[in-house]
């Protein structure tokens, strides 16, 4: 199937490992010119590298903290210079900490909604206006299954990411007469560096060892094992694709069938 791709122009964020990585390498492997952002620069060039050598394409790295407003204008800024048109937006960052309500500060609400929620909000008001002009476009973006079925814990995750989903389908109403798509996926345990360190964590809080946090996690999953990154950037390659024009508002799971809900 030609997914169209060839030649559209993308900005993923937070692309330098991880979910966001193996996105921009599937996009660029479809013939996309990818921009991939992150705030740690040396991490960043070499997953442009990596990309640029894989895929033979066209990668362009920009330093940019998505939570800040002047780093996400000019990320926007440079790659309008470069290529003069964004075609498709992936909005992605870090996690935000695990947490009870009880223990939660003020500043760690307002840094979670800043990182997953208004992040999202603020790369759309960059690029929805470009998208707008050129009545095409495709955002996706990348939140979890807490967005879904709450994960006990993960309070600020939760609460946030089904912030996201709410704006999507929000956005995704207004923008569908601009033939401009807004869908969500949701991943469950992913193969990332992100979930090792979340293993770590997890069994030194628990006084277990890491083999029985991942043993666990796989028990609760009824495929019985991690997804990998490139199963999530499949889904979100296709809803970028000209074919998915149909699709839009959706929240998707890729959670090997964690998510225990029929719609
Ligand atoms: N892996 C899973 O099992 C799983 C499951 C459900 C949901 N998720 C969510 O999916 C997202 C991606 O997960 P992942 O496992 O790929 O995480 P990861 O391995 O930690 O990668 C996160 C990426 O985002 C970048 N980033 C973090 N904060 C940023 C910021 N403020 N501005 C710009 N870039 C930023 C990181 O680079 P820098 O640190 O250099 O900025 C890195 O490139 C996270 O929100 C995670 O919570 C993951």
């Amino acid at each position: 199937m030609d997914l169209g791709l060839h030649g559209k122009v993308a900005i993923v964020a937070g692309a330098s490992r991880g979910l966001g990585k193996a996105t921009a390498l599937a996009l660029a492997r479809e013939g996309a010119r990818v921009a991939i952002c992150a705030r740690e620069q040396d991490r960043l060039d070499s997953a442009s590298n990596e990309i640029a050598r894989i895929a033979g394409a066209e990668v362009l790295a920009v330093p940019c903290d998505v939570t800040s407003e002047v780093d996400v204008t000019g990320l926007i800024q440079v790659v309008l210079e470069r290529w003069a048109r964004i075609n498709i937006l992936v909005n992605n960052a870090g996690g935000p900490p695990a947490g009870l309500f009880d223990e939660l500060t003020m500043t760690q609400w307002r840094s979670a909604l800043e990182l997953n929620l208004l992040s999202t909000v603020r790369l759309c008001r960059g690029v929805v206006p470009h998208m707008r002009h050129q009545q095409w476009g495709r955002i996706v973006n990348i939140t979890s299954v807490s967005a879904r079925q709450p994960v006990p814990g993960l309070m600020l995750s939760n609460a946030g990411r089904a912030g996201v989903l709410g704006f999507a389908k929000t956005l995704s109403n207004e923008l569908a007469v601009d033939h401009i798509t807004v869908n969500s996926v949701c991943p469950g345990y992913t193969r990332t560096d992100r979930l090792a360190e979340l293993a770590q964590a997890t069994a030194e809080r628990e006084s277990m060892d890491e083999d029985a946090v991942f043993r666990a996690w796989k028990e609760a999953i009824p495929m019985k094992r991690l997804g990998e990154p490139d199963e999530l950037a499949a889904l979100i390659t296709f809803l970028c694709s000209i074919q998915a024009g149909y699709i839009t508002g959706c929240a998707i799971p890729v959670d090997g069938g964690l998510i225990q809900s029929t719609f």
